[in-house]
């Protein structure tokens, strides 16, 4: 077992950003994550459509949405026009879950949900087998940068667990403080996806730095 990298856009230099989105296609990273804030969900504001769609045409691995906005469903068909393969909402967005679900899946996007920190695993019981993934927040979403939350080991191995005795095929991605350090801890946890912006794209070499979570990532496996 591996995971997959998805470094995160919001930390790249956006004076530079068919330079980013050229290094991430060179590198051994998996996705493209992009963050979406609407300054309601969250207190912050990204990018929209446009700018999407700029990075969709230079991209050649799959774009990761992440919308961290409320009424996620008012969009749902433009974000996928605009180049998502995956759409993930918040839990805490959306009264009608397993309806933003089918909608996601209708415009032929693989659909996930979020969850923040304070949001336990158990929620996602009865929707679970309708998600190709879900994001556990392992900070509080709206800004890169920020320190790993602890706790969020345990959740990925309850939500492991969940997916397993559901006979699910569950894909578990963590947003949020990932380091080259916590890598293989939340690999071993049963993490398949890695979320990175500022350990990305705020070292050196970022390219190298890509490289190095995806060893990481590995040299658990064999550890096993
Ligand atoms: C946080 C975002 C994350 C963020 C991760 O609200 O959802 O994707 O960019 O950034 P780092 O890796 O810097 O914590
Ligand atoms: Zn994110």
């Amino acid at each position: 077992m591996s995971a997959l990298i998805a470094p995160s856009m919001l930390s790249a230099d956006f004076t530079k950003l068919a330079d980013e989105v050229r290094m991430v296609n060179q590198s051994e990273a998996d996705w493209f994550h992009i963050d979406i804030m609407d300054g309601i969900f969250v207190p912050n504001i990204t990018m929209g459509f446009i700018v999407v769609k700029a990075i969709n045409q230079l991209a050649e691995k799959p774009l990761d949405v992440h919308l961290m906005t409320v009424h996620p469903e008012r969009y749902i068909e433009q974000w996928r026009d605009a180049g998502a393969d995956h759409i993930t909402v918040h839990y805490e967005a959306c009264t009608h879950l397993h309806r933003v679900i089918q909608q996601i899946k209708l415009t032929g996007a693989r659909a996930g949900v979020a969850i923040n920190p304070h949001t336990p695993v158990q929620v996602l019981t009865d929707i679970i087998e309708d998600l190709d993934l879900v994001i556990i927040m392992s900070v509080n979403p709206g800004f890169g940068g920020q320190n790993f939350i602890p706790r969020t080991y345990e959740k990925i191995r309850e939500l492991s667990s969940m997916i397993r005795s559901r006979g699910a095929s569950t894909l578990i991605e963590v947003d949020g403080g990932v380091t080259v350090a916590n890598t293989a801890k939340l690999v071993e946890a049963g993490a398949g996806s890695l979320v990175a912006g500022n350990t990305v794209f705020n070292s050196e070499n970022p390219k190298e730095t890509i490289h190095l979570l995806k060893n990481a990532a590995l040299q658990n496996n064999q550890k096993r």
